[in-house]
């Protein structure tokens, strides 16, 4: 169970088989069918019963197939102008940046926030006063939540509007007034389905539109705009149902597992850093900040069965097909685009230092006692493999 980062904890065919028996009677398979109209409806729910955004009117969503497919919605329903630009973080998904394309925009990659490790409203503040922007993709980084508040204040101040990725954070990140919040149901985030996606505003008139756009920009079958095909079918929702009645039992097991790793690597004397609110993720990944080089210890640990991982590594500025982007680090300059990978790194220091010192290791609900005492003495061996060798070094002054 070391030999993968993640293993999806889904409903069984028992839990599943009340929802596709439903199915079967209601003799309704695609979208907006009546599993999907009760997931939404639970979920709506769910999230206003925990709402503590005061003076916020209520929480609307939809459900679609992806967290990508409700972040190009979200982008579609803001009416950007024609190649508008879209601050992101340069540490994230590719779902990002491709959304942002094919939603007819310009993606800009932001440097991060070394302690908390995502594009915070101070580093787009200092971009935006710089350089014309015309929406902002803050993004809850392995599922760890932006702060709704202050990203409700820079819309306010700004007036450049602001949908949070927060794929991997459903609950655990509020809904803000003023920003749309995006989330994913794949098969590795905490609340899995497979593959699936909700997109949430306050804003009832701008989810109606974001429908819309998920079902061919149509109303009432006539096309009115642009859009796509991305609605969930009855058979995804049979599944959010089934997850549904387990996310309780879900969440108690992910927290617990993560405390109990976090409070085991820590007492393991390896000197490991962890995200900063870390512990406000219903975690569903591990991330750990190294002082030494976390290729070197991630590659140890492949070498030895272990799955060690680089999850959202190297920064999106690296991949061959977004080496083109625009750069803009945390003071606000901008890159001219004629940087090489070294220079780059140099401009965006926090996404550089990521990309050196962090990586993962297997977190899923199917690791024992044994299986975390067993990774933490494998760890010590990989990072002991990266460490400066105090003989080596004495030699070669
Ligand atoms: C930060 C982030 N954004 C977006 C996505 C895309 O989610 P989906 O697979 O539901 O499209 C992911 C998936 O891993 C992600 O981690």
């Amino acid at each position: 169970m070391l030999n993968r980062y993640v293993v999806p904890d889904m409903p069984s065919a028992d839990e599943l088989l009340p929802y596709l028996r439903r199915i079967d009677a209601n003799r309704w398979y695609s979208n907006f069918g009546p599993l999907v109209a009760e997931f939404e409806n639970r979920l709506t729910a769910h999230l206003t019963s925990l709402d503590t955004i005061k003076n916020a009117g209520p929480i609307s969503l939809i459900s679609v197939t992806s967290c990508y497919h409700a972040l190009q919605a979200g982008l579609q329903s803001m009416h950007l102008p024609h190649a508008a630009r879209v601050l992101l973080p340069s540490v994230t998904f590719p779902a990002c940046p491709l959304a942002v394309r094919h939603a007819g925009a310009e993606p800009v990659l932001a440097d991060v926030d070394g302690e908390t490790w995502q594009l915070t409203p101070a580093i787009a503040r200092k971009i935006v006063a710089s350089t014309e922007i015309h929406a902002v993709m803050p993004v809850a980084v392995y599922g760890v939540p932006v702060p709704a508040d202050e990203w409700d204040a820079f819309v306010e101040e700004t007036g450049i509007p602001v949908i949070i990725d927060a794929a991997a954070a459903l609950e655990a990140q509020s809904i803000p007034r003023r920003c749309l919040v995006a989330h994913s149901l794949h098969a590795t985030k905490p609340f899995s389905i497979g593959e699936g996606g909700v997109l949430i505003s306050r804003n009832r008139a701008f989810i109606e539109e974001a429908r819309r756009i998920t079902n061919f920009g149509t109303q009432m079958r006539i096309t009115v705009q642009d859009g796509s095909n991305s609605k969930m079918s009855e058979y995804q929702a049979a599944v959010a149902l089934a997850q549904f009645d387990r996310w309780e039992g879900l969440k108690k097991k992910r927290t617990s597992l993560f405390s109990r790793m976090r409070a085991s690597l820590t007492g393991s004397g390896l000197a490991f850093q962890f995200q900063k609110n870390a512990e406000r993720a219903i975690a569903s990944t591990m991330m750990l900040k190294t002082a030494y080089s976390a290729t070197v210890i991630a590659d140890a640990l492949n070498a030895d069965g272990l799955f060690g991982h680089r999850m959202y590594l190297p920064p999106l500025y690296h991949h061959p097909h977004f080496a083109g982007l625009t750069i803009a680090n945390g003071d606000g300059r901008l890159s001219k685009g004629d940087e090489t990978p070294g220079q780059k790194d140099a401009m965006m220091p926090s996404a550089a230092m990521m990309q050196q010192s962090l990586f993962g290791i297997p977190f899923h609900l199917f690791l024992e006692e044994r299986d975390i005492a067993h990774l933490i003495s494998r760890l010590k061996l990989a990072v002991e493999k990266a460490a400066p060798h105090p003989a080596r070094s004495m030699q070669a002054r």
